[in-house]
This record gives structure tokens, C-alpha cells and sequence, in this order.
């Protein structure tokens, strides 16, 4: 899986920076979370927002996954990459009108409702083209995901879902909204989410609120529990593909479906993270005063996540096998903040090393940005 010297004859013409995806890994990967899916007859939707590229999505969708998308964007991307729409959910608290008729056009499995509003909303434009919008109700379940405050989604202060308390009214509502058929209770508490137990308190809170519904006479078709698993960001050449087997399992032994009823998941990161590198070449080394800084023509325009969530991403020098010295990464950026980790320790580094920024294939290449005025990074594949 390694990405390593054996790369960098076939890069010499390549300018720097660019994502390098090894699709193999991805194949992998997909093959092994919808092996242990199938085998507990869940489904999953790739959320499509982690990373977007069509040569990763062509081949996510081909195994069978749906989507899960939060734009009208998303969603023609993924209906131009082979999803069947029947597959896609469509998430987001703000969702327009002309997304909401893109989703209505298509057909989409559900629309995840997560305001009152917004399912007023879906009724009238649904009415206006002779429609049932089958649509999902996003609940906020209060679980504290124990990850970065920023990726926590499902805690009472979050913008995200409708909170219990609510649920008496929106049970109102759907009565005189009749182009809407409440097909699904949505849950998604936050991501990059490694501790597991927060997965069993999803599910008691899942099975809680599913109850609920059922006792006032909704039997819903559906449970979705959203995404969230994590991946090693410390130690990917180990863990390349997350332990599907075991998150599956939290809630094949923790949620309690009525007959009849699917069990959907939406994974975005683990999926896609550990396929993608992040690779620069370093333009300069520079002694500081107590530290030396890699300069490398790679930033945070390039990889967010290091600057705005304080992410850890694995780096490499792949050109040296020098002794260790230790380093600060830093992008070319004009901010402090494009750095992407200080007091490593790398192999002698000089100018024209490949820099390798491991696991970035989710939330990278689809968060990069022009700031600067900066080029977007290419994409190379392993084939
Ligand atoms: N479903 C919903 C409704 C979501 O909001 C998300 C992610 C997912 C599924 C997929 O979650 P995953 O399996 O990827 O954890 N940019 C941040 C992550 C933001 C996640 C937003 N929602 C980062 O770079 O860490």
C-alpha cells in the first residue's frame, strides 16, 4: 500500500502538488465494508461530500453503494458517476428550492428533513410537480460523539436534526402535508469517530426514538445511522482499511429493527481516507531560530485539515534515507496556520524531496481552495 521511492520515476514530469489515489486500496476497502453490510443485509450510501473525484465515485458506485449528498450538485455528480437515485439520500439543513426540485426529478430514496420549515417546504414544491417526496426525519439525538468540536453533529446545541421535544409537532404537521410519506428516522452524530462505544449509545437512543414513532403508528421501512467511522491517522500503514467488521457489529448486537425494516449507513471517510496521498516536493529548507522549517509547494489551499481542525496527518519524505533531524511542514501559504505539523522527525530533507501526506483522501481534494490564487491539485492514479 506503501507510496514510496519505487513512485517517483513515474512522477519526474508530474508537477507538484497532486493527490495520488491507489485505487487498488480503494477497491479493497469498498469490497470489504460491503462485504460485512451484505452480510447483515444493511445499505450503505457513500457520503459522496468526503471526496467527490468521478474515478473514485465511479468505482464506489459500481459496487452497489448508494449516496448520500448534501447539494443538488452532489447529487448530479453522483446520478453522472452511476448511482441509481433510488440510492440517494439528501442531507443539510439548507436545502434550496431548486436542490429540493433536482432531488423530486431524480427520485431520490429520501429527503432528511431537518427542520419543520424545511418539510413545509418539500410539500409545497413536491405538490407543484405532482409528487410524494419520501422523506426521512433527521433526529438529534443528543450523543456526544468525542471527536473535534467542529465534526460533532449530534448534540442538542448543533444545527443539525429536530429535537425531541419537537416530535409531538412534527407528527402534527405530516398530517396536513400530503405530499410528504415519512419513510425513515436519520441519525449522524459527528465523525472521525474511533471510540465505538458512542456507536452502542447511538443505537440505544436510535432504538428509543424508533419506538417512539412505532407506538403512534408510524412503522417506518427504514433506520438510517449516518456515517462517523474513523480511521488510523497515526499509523495507516497498518490499518489501511478500517475494521468494518466491528463497527457492523456494534449495531448488529445494539439496534433493535421491527420486521421488515432496513438498517442504512452512510461512511464517507472510511471509506475514501486511507486511498489518497497528499504529494509535494519541498522548495526550500530553511533554518529558523531553534527549528528548521521543510518548505514544501503544498498547502493548506491543497489540505485543510491540519489548519482547521488541528488534524494529524502522517508525513513522509520518500526521496531520502538520511538520518532523522527534526522538522516544522509548512505550505507557502501567507498564515500561520499553513503548517502542516511541527517537531517531526524525517529523514535529511533537501530541495526537490517528494513529501508524501498520508491519509487525505477524505475531506482534501474536495475541500482544496484557490486561496492565494492558487491552482486546484491534480489528481494521479495508481492505474
Ligand atoms: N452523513 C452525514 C449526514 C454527514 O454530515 C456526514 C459528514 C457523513 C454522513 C459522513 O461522515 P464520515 O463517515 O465521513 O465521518 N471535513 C471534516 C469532516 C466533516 C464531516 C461532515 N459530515 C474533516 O475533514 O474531518
Amino acid at each position: 500500500m506503501t507510496v514510496n521511492k519505487s513512485n517517483i520515476e513515474k512522477w519526474a514530469g508530474i508537477p507538484t502538488p497532486f493527490y495520488y489515489y491507489n485505487l487498488e486500496l480503494l477497491k479493497q476497502t469498498v469490497e470489504t465494508a460491503a462485504l460485512e453490510a451484505n452480510k447483515r443485509g444493511y445499505v450503505l450510501h457513500y457520503a459522496t461530500k468526503a471526496n467527490a473525484n468521478p474515478v473514485l465515485l465511479k468505482q464506489i458506485f459500481a459496487a452497489g453503494f448508494g449516496a448520500d449528498c448534501v447539494s443538488g450538485n452532489e447529487i448530479l455528480r453522483s446520478v453522472q458517476c452511476g448511482v441509481n437515485p433510488k440510492l440517494i439520500t439528501f442531507a443539510g439543513v439548507g436545502k434550496t428550492d431548486s436542490e429540493i426540485n433536482t432531488g423530486l426529478d431524480f427520485g431520490i430514496f429520501s429527503f432528511n428533513c431537518e427542520s419543520i420549515p424545511e418539510m413545509e417546504n418539500i410539500d409545497t414544491l413536491a405538490k407543484a410537480k405532482n409528487k410524494i417526496a419520501d422523506i426521512s426525519i433527521r433526529i438529534n439525538p443528543d450523543v456526544d460523539a468525542k471527536t473535534h468540536k467542529y465534526i460533532s453533529t449530534g448534540k442538542k446545541e448543533n444545527k443539525f436534526g429536530i429535537s425531541a421535544w419537537d416530535f409531538e409537532k412534527v407528527i402534527d404537521k405530516l398530517k396536513s402535508l400530503n405530499n410528504l410519506r415519512l419513510v425513515s428516522l436519520h441519525f449522524h452524530v459527528g465523525s472521525q469517530i474511533t471510540d465505538l462505544s458512542v456507536f452502542t449509545e447511538l443505537c440505544s437512543r436510535a432504538n428509543h426514538f424508533n419506538q417512539w414513532f412505532y407506538e403512534r403508528g408510524f412503522h417506518l421501512e427504514h433506520l438510517n445511522v449516518g456515517g462517523g467511522l474513523g480511521i488510523d491517522y497515526q499509523d495507516p500503514e497498518s490499518n489501511p482499511v478500517p475494521d468494518f467488521a466491528s463497527y457492523f457489529s456494534v449495531f448488529e448486537q445494539n439496534i433493535q429493527l421491527y420486521p421488515n425494516q432496513k438498517l442504512h449507513f452512510e461512511p464517507g471517510r472510511s471509506i475514501v481516507a486511507q486511498c489518497g496521498t497528499l504529494i509535494s516536493r519541498v522548495l526550500y529548507v530553511k533554518e529558523g531560530k531553534d527549528r528548521k522549517f521543510v518548505i514544501v509547494d503544498a498547502g493548506m489551499s491543497d489540505l485543510i485539515r491540519p489548519a482547521l481542525y488541528g488534524a494529524h496527518h502522517r508525513i513522509e519524505n520518500i526521496s531520502s534515507d538520511k538520518s532523522s533531524v527534526i522538522y516544522d511542514v509548512v505550505g507557502p501559504i501567507c498564515e500561520s496556520s499553513d503548517c502542516f505539523d511541527k517537531d517531526i522527525s524525517l529523514p535529511e530533507t533537501r530541495r526537490g524531496d517528494f513529501i508524501a501526506i498520508r491519509s487525505a483522501g477524505a475531506y482534501g481534494e474536495v475541500m482544496a481552495s484557490q486561496y492565494n490564487l492558487r491552482s486546484i491539485p491534480q489528481s494521479v492514479y495508481s492505474e
